[in-house]
C-alpha cells in the first residue's frame, strides 16, 4: 500500500502497475466530497514519485463514482466568486496532474460514472467499462456546467458534436453508446475489468498503444477548421437555446464555453470553463435546482422512514377501469405487483386494457421491453366484472366515478368482501377521506392514494392520512407507491388535499383576472414566461372544464375564501359542453396533429365570450398578472403548511413541482416566496388585499417577515 485514506487507497499490483481504488468509508457510493478530493490530491502526489509501470483507477463499491457531493454545493456556491475560483483551480490541478502522470493510466469503470466521476475517468488515458456502466455529465440539470475539466476533455475526446449533445442534455449515456462514440475504449465483463485495464497498460509498455498521442489530443485545441467549428457550435447553440428555453442558462453557457475554448490548449480552456462555472454557480437558478436535488433526496429518505411499518403487498386490486384505474393497473403490473382490475361495465374493462396495451406498445417501440415482457406485464392484470378473488388483494384502490354517494356504496360493499387486514385506498381528487371513511367498519385500514393523470407519466402520489387511518395503513400505501415507481408525499385530509387545494385558488385568481378585463391568452403567455409548462387556461382545458367546475364547487364548500362571487368563463364553457381538450374546444380549439396528438389553436368564440363577461376593461401588465396569480397560489401553500396539511416546506414545494409542473428552476412556491423575501412578498400581496382573503398574508407570515425568517432556513 503506497497510500491509504478514508476515501481511497493506492496499492501496487503484482504486475508493477499501481491501483488507485475509491472506497469511501461509511458510504454506499463513492463521491467527490472535500475529503475525497483532498485525499486524491495526496495520492496523485505519491503517484508522481512512485516507481510503477502504470495506473489503474477503480472502485471497490458497486458503482464507480457518482459525481461531486451535491450536499456541499449550497455552502460552496455561497462562498462567493473568488473562493469558487480558487477551489476550481485547486481541484483541476489534481485532475491535470493525474492526466500528466509519467506512465499510462486507465480508468476501470464499474457502473455509474457521472459528473466528476466521469471527469476523473477522462483525465485518464483510456477507459474500460462494464456493460452496466452509465456515464455522462448531468451538471446542467443542477444549473451548472461540468467544473472538473469535462467541457475541456470531452470535446477533444469524442468530438464537439457529441460533446455538445452530452453536456447540454445532461443525459445518462449507456456503455454501448459511450463506446461507439469513443468515450470508452472497451466494454468487458466485470470479473476481468482490472485485468483488462492492466492489459491496456501492458500494450502501452510494449509500444502497441501510444498513450502520449491521446494526451496531446486532450490538451490541444480542437482539430476543426474555422468553418467546421462555426457550423458545429452555431447549430448546437440554436438547438440548445430552443430546447432549454430562456429560464435555464446552463446548457447554452456550456456550449458557449466549449466554443470559446475550442481554439485553446488545456490551460486556456480550463480557464474558460472556470469562468462559465462561476457565472452559473452564482445564479438563483443553480441554487434552486441544487435545492431540488436535495429535496428529492429528502423525500426519498422520508419515504424510507414512512414505510418502515409497511406490510408486504404481493397482490393489489383497483375498482374502476377508467382513465385512472387503467393507468393504475398498468403501472402496478409494470412494476411487478399483480393487480385485479374490476369494473361494472365491459366497456370500462376494454378501455382500461386498451390503455395498458397502448402504454406497453410505447415501451416496446422505445426498445425498453420486448414482446415477451409485454405479455408478462399484461398477464399481471386480471380484468374482471366480478369480485371473485378480491380477498387475495393486500390493497384495493377505489377509482370509480367522482361521486361521494357512489363511492360510499362501493366502499362499504368492498369492505364486506375483502380480508380484515386489506387496505382500502381511494383515488378521489376532492372528496374528504374522512367523509368516505364514515361508512366503513375499519376506517383505520383506509386512506387516500391520489394519483395524477396520466398515471404512467406523473411522478407524484399524494397519500392522504385520514383522521382514523392507522400508521400501518399509511406506511403500506407509501410502500406501494414507491413499489410503483412513484414519489409519495403524505398529507393530511382537507378539501383538495395539498395540490388541488393550492391549484384552485390559482384558478380563482385566473377567473378574477378575466373578470377584471385581462385577456386569457395574455395570462397564459405571462405565466408560461414565468416558467409554467402551460398557462392556466391551457391547463384548465387539459384537466377538463367539467372536472374543474366540480372540484371548484368542492373547494368553495370547504373554504369560504375560495367562493367566487363572479360569473366565470369556466362555468359558461362547462354549461355549453365545451369541456376543453376532451371535447375539442374550451379556452382553445384542439385538432389532432399528424402524430395524433392534440394541437392547440386559438378559439375566437371563447375569446369573445371572455371579453363580453368582463365587468371592467383594463389593460394589464404581465407583472401584475404574474403577481395576482402567484400571490393566490403562494398564500394557499403557506396556509397548507400552517394548517399542517404537510409537515415541511420541502414537501409542499415538491408536491407542486411534481404534481402540477411548478417551474423547478424557481424551486416551488415557498422557495419562490423566500427568493422574493417574505417582507417583499407581503408588500406585493398587500397591493391586492381588496381582491379577498386569498391574497391576504396570514399573521404568522407577517411575523416571520418581521423576524427576517424564511421557509428554507
Ligand atoms: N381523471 C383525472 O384526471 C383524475 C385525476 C386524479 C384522480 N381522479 C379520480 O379518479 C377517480 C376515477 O376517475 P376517472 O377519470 O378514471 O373516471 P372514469 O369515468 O374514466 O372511470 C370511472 C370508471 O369507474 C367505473 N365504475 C363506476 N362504478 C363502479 C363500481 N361500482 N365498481 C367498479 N367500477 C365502477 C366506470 O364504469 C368507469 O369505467 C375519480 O375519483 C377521480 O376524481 C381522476
Amino acid at each position: 500500500m503506497i497510500y491509504s485514506g478514508k476515501a481511497l487507497s493506492v496499492d501496487v499490483l503484482p504486475s508493477g502497475i499501481a491501483n488507485l481504488v475509491f472506497d469511501l468509508e461509511d458510504s454506499s457510493v463513492n463521491k467527490f466530497d472535500q475529503e475525497t478530493l483532498g485525499e486524491l490530491q495526496e495520492a496523485v502526489a505519491v503517484l508522481q514519485k512512485a516507481d510503477v509501470l502504470g495506473l489503474v483507477v477503480s472502485s471497490a463499491k458497486k458503482t464507480f463514482i457518482v459525481g461531486a457531493d451535491i450536499t456541499e454545493f449550497t455552502s460552496k456556491f455561497a462562498e462567493g466568486k473568488q473562493q469558487i475560483y480558487i477551489w476550481l483551480v485547486e481541484v483541476n490541478k489534481i485532475f491535470s496532474d493525474l492526466e500528466d502522470l509519467p506512465f499510462p493510466t486507465v480508468a476501470a469503470i464499474n457502473g455509474i460514472a457521472l459528473g466528476g466521476g466521469f471527469e476523473l475517468a477522462i483525465s485518464a488515458d483510456y477507459r474500460v467499462a462494464t456493460e452496466s456502466a452509465i456515464v455522462g455529465f448531468p451538471e446542467v440539470k443542477l444549473g451548472i456546467l461540468p467544473g472538473f475539466g469535462g467541457t475541456v476533455r470531452l470535446p477533444r475526446l469524442i468530438g464537439a458534436d457529441n460533446a455538445n449533445q452530452w453536456i447540454s442534455s445532461g443525459s445518462h449515456i449507456k456503455a454501448k453508446q459511450a463506446f461507439s462514440e469513443g468515450a470508452l475504449d472497451a466494454i468487458v465483463n466485470e470479473d476481468i475489468l482490472i485485468e483488462a485495464a492492466e492489459s491496456i497498460i501492458q500494450q502501452c509498455i510494449n509500444g502497441k498503444l501510444d498513450y502520449t498521442k491521446i494526451r496531446v489530443q486532450k490538451t490541444s485545441p480542437l482539430t476543426l477548421t474555422p468553418i467546421e467549428m462555426n457550423v458545429v457550435f452555431e447549430t448546437a447553440k440554436g438547438m440548445v437555446a430552443s430546447a432549454a428555453g430562456p429560464n435555464y442558462p446552463a446548457p447554452i453557457t456550456a456550449v458557449m464555453a466549449m466554443q470559446e475554448a475550442a481554439v485553446m490548449d488545456r490551460a486556456g480552456a480550463l480557464e474558460v470553463e472556470h469562468q462559465g462555472f462561476i457565472k452559473l454557480a452564482a445564479t438563483e437558478v443553480a441554487a434552486n435546482l441544487v435545492q431540488m436535488f436535495l429535496n428529492d433526496q429528502f423525500l426519498g429518505g422520508l419515504a424510507k422512514k414512512q414505510q418502515a411499518a409497511a406490510r408486504p403487498i404481493s397482490m393489489a386490486a383497483v375498482l374502476g377501469a377508467g382513465i385512472m384505474g387503467g393507468g393504475i393497473a398498468y403501472q402496478s403490473a409494470l412494476k411487478g405487483t399483480a393487480i385485479i382490475m374490476k369494473d361494472i361495465a365491459q366497456e370500462g374493462l376494454d378501455l382500461g386494457l386498451a390503455e395498458a396495451r397502448k402504454q406497453l406498445n410505447k415501451q416496446v417501440a422505445k426498445g425498453r421491453i420486448d414482446g415477451n415482457k409485454m405479455f408478462n406485464i399484461l398477464s399481471n392484470i386480471d380484468p374482471t366484472l366480478s369480485y371473485d378473488g378480491i380477498d387475495k388483494a393486500d390493497i384495493v384502490l377505489e377509482a370509480v366515478v367522482e361521486n361521494p354517494k357512489i363511492k360510499q356504496v362501493v366502499l362499504a360493499e368492498l369492505e364486506s368482501l375483502v380480508r380484515e387486514d386489506t387496505i382500502i385506498a381511494t383515488n378521489t381528487s376532492t372528496i374528504s377521506v374522512d367523509g368516505l371513511a364514515t361508512v366503513l367498519k375499519r376506517p383505520e385500514n383506509f386512506c387516500g392514494m391520489h394519483f395524477f393523470n396520466p398515471v404512467p407519466v406523473m411522478p407524484l402520489v399524494e397519500v392522504i392520512r385520514g383522521e382514523k387511518s392507522s400508521d400501518e395503513t399509511v406506511a403500506t400505501t407509501v410502500a406501494y407507491a414507491k413499489k410503483m415507481g412513484k414519489i409519495p408525499i403524505v398529507v393530511n385530509n382537507c378539501p383538495g388535499f395539498l395540490v388541488n387545494r393550492i391549484l384552485f385558488p390559482y384558478f380563482g385568481a385566473f377567473s378574477r383576472l378575466i373578470n377584471d378585463g385581462a385577456n386569457y391568452k395574455q395570462i397564459d403567455r405571462a405565466m408560461e414566461r414565468f416558467g409554467w409548462p402551460m398557462g392556466p387556461a391551457y391547463l384548465l382545458d387539459v384537466i377538463g372544464l367539467d372536472t374543474a367546475v366540480h372540484a371548484q364547487a368542492v373547494m368553495a364548500a370547504g373554504f369560504e375564501r375560495m367562493k367566487l362571487d363572479i360569473d366565470t368563463v369556466i362555468d359558461r364553457l362547462f354549461e355549453q359542453k365545451d369541456l376543453g381538450q376532451k371535447s375539442g374546444s374550451g379556452f382553445y380549439l384542439y385538432e389532432q396533429d399528424k402524430r395524433g396528438k392534440p394541437k392547440k389553436l386559438p378559439n375566437p368564440v371563447t375569446e369573445q365570450l371572455a371579453a363580453s363577461m368582463a365587468s371592467t376593461s383594463k389593460e394589464f401588465e404581465d407583472e401584475e398578472i404574474v403577481q395576482r396569480m402567484m400571490v393566490a397560489m403562494c398564500m394557499e401553500t403557506i396556509r397548507c403548511l400552517e394548517d399542517g396539511i404537510v409537515s415541511t416546506a420541502i414537501e409542499a414545494d415538491m408536491g407542486l413541482v411534481l404534481g402540477i409542473g411548478f417551474p423547478p428552476f424557481r424551486g416551488g412556491a415557498l422557495r419562490y416566496v423566500d427568493s422574493l423575501g417574505l417582507s417583499q412578498f407581503c408588500e406585493i400581496a398587500d397591493k391586492y388585499a381588496d381582491l379577498g382573503e386569498l391574497y391576504q398574508p396570514t399573521t404568522k407570515l407577517r411575523d416571520m417577515a418581521s423576524a427576517n425568517e424564511n421557509f428554507y432556513s
